[in-house]
């Protein structure tokens, strides 16, 4: 009987393992050229072609939920840093008073302003356009968000700058300390499938801690709060 339900069990764990890899190497567009509208906890979300779909991919949708109003300072400015359709940015407004979101890609910047315009959230959200703390230039924030492009290495055009940067996440480690009021700190989302966990774990003067982790089949998605030493 016992050996019955250990069998069962490890059928179970292979055929998950299995299509977790499956869903991974799952070719499917990271960008697509239809105007999509997806739908998270009630929020309709637009995502223009060119631009991440954080919905689909997970990651996004799971920094968006790992707000509240514990983690979101109500008084304080929130930066939104590489904001893609803008659906972190919307999450966090829930909350904050002022959030600037900001990406290199115009379209994403474009597309993270009509989210804020359909949800009547113009006057709380502002987009701006740039690389990493370029459009801030020496503001601080109480709270940063960042879903980071996941791979290391050579962007082949604008909308795959979501996936690849040689350096965009080990830049944003660095500079991080000067865009934080004191007290504030850094929510990060990280995908295993990613290569950034080596830099987080390494980055020198921060102080890192797991504060989620969500698992999907066989991956295990995490948010961690980085602060200054
Ligand atoms: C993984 S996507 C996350 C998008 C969105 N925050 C979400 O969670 O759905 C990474 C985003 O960062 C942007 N990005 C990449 N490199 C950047 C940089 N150097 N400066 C600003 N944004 C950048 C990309 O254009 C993309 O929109």
């Amino acid at each position: 009987m016992k050996r019955a339900r250990a069998t069962s069990r490890d059928w179970r764990t292979r055929a998950r393992t299995r299509l977790g890899r499956l869903w991974a190497e799952m070719p499917r567009p990271d960008t697509t050229s239809e105007i999509e509208l997806e739908e998270l906890d009630g929020a309709r979300i637009v995502v223009l072609p060119g631009v991440f779909n954080g919905i689909r991919h997970h990651t996004g949708a799971f920094l968006a939920r790992t707000l509240d109003a514990a983690l979101v300072p109500a008084e304080g400015s929130v930066l939104d840093l590489g904001t893609g359709s803008g659906v972190v940015a919307l999450f966090a407004a829930r909350w904050a008073k002022r959030v600037v979101a900001t990406d290199i890609n115009p379209e994403a910047a474009r597309c993270a302003r009509i989210n804020a315009l359909a949800h009547h959230l113009e006057g709380v959200i502002e987009t701006r356009t740039g690389d990493l703390f370029a459009p801030v230039r020496e503001e601080r924030f109480a709270l940063i968000l960042f879903n980071p492009p996941y791979f290391r290495g050579v962007p082949a055009s604008p909308a795959d700058q979501a996936l690849r940067s040689p350096d965009t996440f080990e830049r944003f480690l660095a500079e991080l300390p000067r865009h934080l009021e004191p007290g504030g700190r850094a929510l990060v989302v990280l995908s295993p499938d990613t290569d950034r966990e080596d830099s987080l774990s390494t980055a020198p003067r921060l102080s890192v801690t797991q504060l989620r982790a969500h698992r999907i089949l066989d991956k295990t998605l995490r948010v961690f709060a980085v602060r200054p030493r």
